[in-house]
């Protein structure tokens, strides 16, 4: 594997040379030498380097730092400046694109391989800390809404007890044939449903048990393609092969039943009507790979469906809580906030990987607990 993708924009052929076989000598591998802004600009958009080295006077209409600032605004991608200019003017115009570095021309091979692998390493950094940041922001977004429903629920139920007693009062009364029947009908049934998600948001906000017991995962899928199958739509297949050994994580039960269900729910929901195959795959890895994320032996638990997949502002927002796209009545919003927070809190990680038109696939790795 190569240290680091990069593409370089230099308008003069032999000092694009020389440094391309710098870089390559020290491991790089360069994508592309592009000699003008406006054709570095797509190439990058299309390649996405892991960095750009940016030669500031460029042949084309578009200068180094345009286009620096063009990739920027649509790409997470590290860009170093090459120039020989280091007149006032020109180091203003630079500072607004954050370069990663700044090469004078010209430079020494030492010089341009820690100005890269400094802003290699810098932008990886970077990286990391914005993931952690949006992963504590999530979880503080599920703790203020575990903290607001444990706040309002004693006297939201108090509430749905009278909606759901009067309801059934007013339905025993009204005869069938009396529209008023059907009216008490649909309020009963939505006050179940009501009291049904204030329950979800309470047990939700109440910190995860500690340790739990093992329990095997294999006896959680089965239990929820068991009851899944037969409120299958038509046209839908199920592809799922158990594995052989048994897939134990230290866990709740309960939570890891909710965290199949909701997946499998809404795989099967995003293949209505048309039908589509909803694909589970369960399995433990020994887990010795360096670095992997949780460390040691893991469960994988992946549901994918050929359904209709989300487009990139769905996908961003598919975790949060109370964030629907379906009618309301239909989605609470709160089945992958729930699945995320139940993932996490169980020492795993969730990954969401959709492709509108195509499917989606949802994977949840969990560390494994010893047999
Ligand atoms: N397998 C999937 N395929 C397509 N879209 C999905 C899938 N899973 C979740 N989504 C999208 O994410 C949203 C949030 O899902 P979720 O939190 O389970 O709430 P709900 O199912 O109640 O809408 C859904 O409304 C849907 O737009
Ligand atoms: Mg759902």
């Amino acid at each position: 594997m190569s240290e680091g993708r990069i593409l370089i924009v230099e308008d003069e052929a032999i000092i694009a040379r020389e440094i391309r076989h710098a870089l390559e000598s020290f491991g790089y591998e360069v994508l592309a030498v592009i000699s003008r802004g406006e054709d570095a600009v797509p190439f990058a958009l299309r390649e996405r380097p892991d960095l750009v080295l940016m030669d500031i006077m460029l042949a084309g209409a578009m200068d180094g730092t345009a286009a620096a600032a063009a990739i920027r605004e649509q790409l997470d991608v590290p860009v170093i400046f090459s120039t020989a200019y280091t007149d006032r003017e020109t180091v203003e115009r630079v500072k607004p694109t954050t370069p990663y570095g700044y090469l004078v021309k010209p430079f020494e091979h030492t010089h341009l391989r820690i100005t890269v692998e400094t802003a290699l390493y810098r932008a990886r950094t970077e990286r990391r800390l914005r993931a952690q940041e949006e992963r504590l922001r999530q979880a503080e977004k599920m703790q203020a809404v575990g903290t607001l429903a444990s706040g309002v629920a004693h006297d939201f139920n108090n509430i749905l007890s009278a909606i759901i007693g009067y309801s059934e009062m007013g339905l025993r009364r009204a005869p069938e044939a009396d529209p008023l029947h059907k009216m008490f009908d649909r309020i009963l049934r939505a006050g179940v449903r009501a009291r049904s998600l204030v329950r979800l948001l309470l047990d939700f906000s109440r910190p995860a048990a500690t340790g739990g017991e093992a329990v095997d995962l294999r006896a959680v899928v089965d239990e929820v393609l068991d009851g899944v199958r037969a409120a299958l739509p038509p046209g839908v297949e199920v592809d799922y092969r158990p594995p052989a050994q048994p897939c134990l994580v230290r866990a709740d039960p309960t939570q890891m039943h909710r965290v199949a269900l909701n997946l499998v729910t809404n795989a099967v929901d995003a293949m209505r009507p048309a039908g589509g195959r909803l694909t589970v795959r369960l399995e433990r890895h020994a887990g010795h790979a360096l670095g992997q994320d949780p460390p040691g032996p893991q469960v994988v638990l992946e549901v994918a469906d050929t359904g209709r997949g989300m487009p990139a502002e769905v996908l961003r927002r598919a975790c949060d809580p109370f964030f629907t796209t379906k009618p309301s009545g239909e989605g609470t919003g709160m089945g992958l906030a729930i699945v995320q927070g139940v993932v996490r809190s169980h020492g795993g990680r969730l990954a969401l990987d959709s492709e509108p038109g195509a499917g989606t696939r949802i994977t949840a790795t969990l560390p494994a607990a010893q047999p």
